[in-house]
Formats: C-alpha cells, structure tokens, sequence
C-alpha cells in the first residue's frame, strides 16, 4: 500500500493487524489489574496499551472520551494520562472498589503501570463522580407508564424543579407541605405523585392564599383546572411520557439536557410546562 507522508499520524498509520508485542495482551491486562488490585483483580481487564492504540487513532489532546462499560476503569485511566477528558459509567459495584481508586491513583501520581512510563505520567488533574437517580417511569403490569416506585417524592420534586427552572427548596414547615420549589418570592412549585380531588385543590387554593400562585404537578386531577386563580395544575406523566424521554436508564437528576417541548396544538389544552395557562400572575 503506497502511503503519503501528509496521512501519517504521529509518525505511522493504522495497521490492521496490532500485535501483542505493541498492544499488550491478555495476560498484560491481568498484570496491570493485579499490580493496581493485588487482592482483587479485575477479571477482564484491557491492556492499557490497546486503549492508547485506539485513543491515538481516534483522538486528540483534550478530546472526551467516553467508555459506558466501564469494567476496571482502563478507558478513564489511559485517557487521562493522555490528556483527555473523560466520561466512564459503570453499573457494577467495581465502580467504587476499582474505577474510582485507580483514578485516584493515576491523579494522584501513584500508578506507575500500564502506559505511565511512556507517557512520563507523574500525576494531576481530577474527576467527579456521581451516582444516577433510578430511572423516572417505568411500566406497570397494564404497559403503562408509571413513575418509578423507586422514585422518591423528594427527588420526583427536585427532578422537576430543575426541568421547569425553579429553585428546588423544600420548606421545613409542615403547614407548607406544598413549597418545594418556588421560581420568585411569590411563585412556588408543588410535586405530588397524588391524584388530586376537587376538594383537595380547594385546600390547596386556600393555603396558597390570594397573594401567591402555586404550579401543582400532580399523577391526574378531578377538576376544572381553571377554577383556582392561584393554581396551575399539570399532569406529570402525560407531559413527561409526550414530550420527554425520561424512561431511559440513563435519566439521572440533571435534567439540563432534555428535549425542550414543542409547542403544543392549542387544542391539547396544556402545553407541556414552558408555558402556564392559567398562570394569573
Ligand atoms: C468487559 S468489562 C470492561 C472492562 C474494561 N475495558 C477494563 O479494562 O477493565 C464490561 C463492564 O461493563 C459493565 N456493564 C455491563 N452492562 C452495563 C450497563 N448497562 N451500564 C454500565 N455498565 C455496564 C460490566 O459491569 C463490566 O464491568
């Protein structure tokens, strides 16, 4: 194969057999997992040369990298001594007793295996970690979609504080049982997972009083949703289930990046919640 010196990448191309003897092998990958881990190696550990190989190839210096199988946490432990950002997910519990201390260990300047030598790695940067919210809906034995029974209230409401742009901040009173979140001094949100009764409105449209208006997001309602000047009301799983894809696994309580409702044909009654009918305010 003729090959001009303007497609050369660092100084070669792509082969498309790799050999051991650059990429490591198998039992390479088991002497990593067992220097990093002496009394818990990963069982199916990558070499960290192999990953190189391919980040090479398919990245540059500051490129982010994601590997959603995380397994041991080569991927992430490669990438960073590369000088690559990135992102691991990992659903096993190895995420906490190999994924996060060996990270640990490259940021910290203390893993000397793998790619380390060659790359001069001598630690620095970091990483943050977090645990994902149980996914929001789910089916119920009838095909429909349901919120997640796992799905506690108190994060049902800060999910949906952050979706709709109020600031999620629970009252410790007990008689303001409906302040989850509020979006001005006189604006709040209320998150129930409840099907609510005209009587229960009323109620709620009293407590509320005439000087504050109150969004109530709730499972269904038994009511003329315009018959309270200081309540909006929502359904929550219609406007989830049309416009969201919340039932996803991945669904965690960042909500910055879901699909933003279009809007709605005006004879569907309430557009999924960018706008409030029946907002007086
Ligand atoms: C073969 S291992 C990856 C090994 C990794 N390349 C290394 O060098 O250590 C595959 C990993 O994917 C994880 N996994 C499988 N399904 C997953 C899912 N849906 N979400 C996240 N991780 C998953 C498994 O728990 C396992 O740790």
């Amino acid at each position: 194969m003729k090959r001009f010196l303007s497609e050369v990448k660092d100084g070669r191309v792509p082969q498309t057999c790799w050999g051991y003897e650059e990429v490591g092998h198998t039992q390479d990958a088991k002497k990593e997992s067992v220097a990093l881990f002496p009394r818990d190696p990963f069982p199916t550990p990558k070499p960290e040369a192999l990953i190189q190989r391919i980040l090479q190839l398919a990245t540059e210096p500051g490129d982010l990298v994601l590997d959603s199988f995380a397994g041991s946490g080569t991927t992430g432990a490669v990438a960073h001594k590369m000088g690559r950002k990135w992102i691991m997910v990992e659903l096993g519990d190895h995420c906490d007793t190999h994924c996060r201390p060996r990270l640990q260990r490259v940021i910290d300047g203390e893993d000397t295996g793998g790619i380390s030598m060659s790359m001069d790695w001598k630690g620095g940067g970091g990483f943050r970690y977090f645990n994902l919210a149980p996914s929001l809906l789910e089916q119920d034995k009838y095909g429909n979609w349901v919120i997640s029974k796992e799905y506690r209230p108190e994060m049902l409401a800060e999910a949906m504080c952050k979706h709709l742009g109020f600031t999620y901040a629970p009252s410790d009173d007990a008689e303001d049982y409906w302040m989850h979140g509020r979006s001005t001094e006189t604006d709040f949100i209320y998150v129930t997972t409840q099907s609510l009764t005209h009587a229960a409105l009323t109620k709620l449209s009293e407590d509320v009083g005439p000087d504050r208006s109150l969004l109530v997001c709730c499972k269904a309602f038994k009511a003329d949703a315009d018959a309270f000047d200081n309540l909006t009301i929502v359904k929550i799983p219609q406007t989830i289930l049309r416009k969201c894809e919340w039932g996803r696994d991945d669904y965690s309580l960042n909500v910055a990046n879901l699909p933003m409702a279009e809007p709605d044909d005006p004879d569907e009654g309430l557009p999924l919640f960018t706008e409030r009918s029946g907002d007086k305010s």
